[in-house]
């Protein structure tokens, strides 16, 4: 009995195998490598001392993923694969849409055939458009301005239509706030491929000397400095949410959403400072105009998901900052 991780090998996946090994899950993993390296899968067994099966597979593949279903008795699933750049998507929706919606039709006619009917899937905050008001609660409404925000929101749809068809399903949708930060080892973390789009991946670079200087996309917010407020995650925080998830859609069927976030905001240059502090290295930056497209603060309330998952966010900033760095320089 095993649980599926899809995108296993990617930055959330990697670091949420860990967790379940230290807490002797039995797992099966497949990835493409579309945005992650076999060497991750060697990490995660360094870490933990524990094996798992891996397989590589496109999950637009039908055939390999039910060859998966045959090998192995799947019983949940953690479905994190997916493309994720938002201005990538943009430029190729066709890509974004094919990939992460029919890929998860597959995934979830595979299931369906082979009786395996819960789910945890990797939402994210971005569904909640331009909220009103913070902190975001789970009953805010949604809206997307790209493609990558909209395949999430249709295919958290899908998955409440494919429970009210069928209720047996226990399906979980975990809406991510910005998770940063690397496993406390050094060994596992996030280094995109090219120039990175997000903050935290950007500033290390900058800390390395590879970059000159961050560009700060906008002063003149309304928030406590003016640059933007983010509720920043650790990315082993957000692992254990799943592991905790995974409890929760053993015992009971349905579909529940959770944001999962620290409920804590952090401003751009509140970030710089204590990367710099934490760290002793100097991060240059710039202020720039705003990016288009961008909100000025953005916070989680993650109440449900202490009350009823029994979760919640313990690393801190320094945290955050502190374990990228390491990652970096191992
Ligand atoms: P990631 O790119 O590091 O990991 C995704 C993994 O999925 C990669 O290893 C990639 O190779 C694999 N993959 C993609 N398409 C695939 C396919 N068709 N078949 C098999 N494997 C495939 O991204 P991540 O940051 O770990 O994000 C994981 C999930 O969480 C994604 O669904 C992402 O959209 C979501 N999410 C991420 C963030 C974030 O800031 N990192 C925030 C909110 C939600
Ligand atoms: C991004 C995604 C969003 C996704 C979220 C979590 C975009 C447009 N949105 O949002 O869909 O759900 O990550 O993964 O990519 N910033 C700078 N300089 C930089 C980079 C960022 O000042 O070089 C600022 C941004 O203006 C923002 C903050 O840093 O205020 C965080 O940016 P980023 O890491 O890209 O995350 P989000 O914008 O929250």
């Amino acid at each position: 009995m095993a649980i599926l991780v899809t995108g296993g090998a990617g930055y959330i996946g990697s670091h949420t195998c860990v967790e379940l090994l230290e807490k002797e899950e039995e797992l099966v993993v497949v990835d493409n490598f579309s945005n992650s390296k076999p060497e991750v899968l060697e990490k995660i067994k360094e870490i933990t001392h524990k094996n798992f099966k891996f397989y590589e597979a496109d999950l637009l593949d039908k055939e390999k993923i039910e060859k998966i279903f045959k090998e192995n008795q799947i019983n949940e699933v953690i479905h994190f694969a997916g493309l994720k750049a938002v201005g990538e998507s943009v430029q190729k929706p066709i890509e974004y849409y094919h990939n992460n919606v029919t890929g998860t039709l597959i995934l979830l006619e595979v299931m369906k055939k082979y009786k395996c009917k819960k789910i945890v899937f990797s939402s994210s905050a971005t569904v909640y458009g331009a909220p009103k008001t913070v902190p975001i609660k789970e009953d805010f409404p949604l809206s997307t301005t790209n493609p990558y925000g909209s395949t999430k929101l249709m295919i958290e749809q899908i998955l409440k239509d494919v429970y009210v068809a069928d209720n047996e399903f226990s399906i979980i949708l975990l809406r991510y706030f910005n998770p940063i930060g690397a496993h406390e080892s050094g060994k596992l973390g996030e280094d995109p491929n090219g120039i990175p789009n997000n903050l935290m991946p950007y500033i290390a670079r900058v800390a390395k000397g590879q970059y000159s200087e961050l560009k700060v996309f906008g002063n003149d917010y309304n928030t406590i400095d003016g640059t933007g407020v983010r509720d920043y995650i650790h990315v082993v925080d957000l692992s254990l949410g799943h592991v905790k998830a995974i409890e929760k859609v053993r015992k009971d069927k349905g579909v529940e959403v959770y944001n999962l976030g620290t409920g804590k905001g952090v401003s751009v240059l509140e970030l710089v400072k204590t990367f710099e502090k934490v760290n002793n290295v100097k991060v240059n930056y710039k202020i720039v105009g705003r990016r288009p497209g961008d909100i000025d603060i953005c916070y989680a309330d993650p109440t449900k998901a202490e009350n009823e998952l029994g979760w919640k966010a313990t690393r801190t900033i320094e945290d955050m900052c502190r374990d990228t760095w390491k990652f970096i320089n191992q």
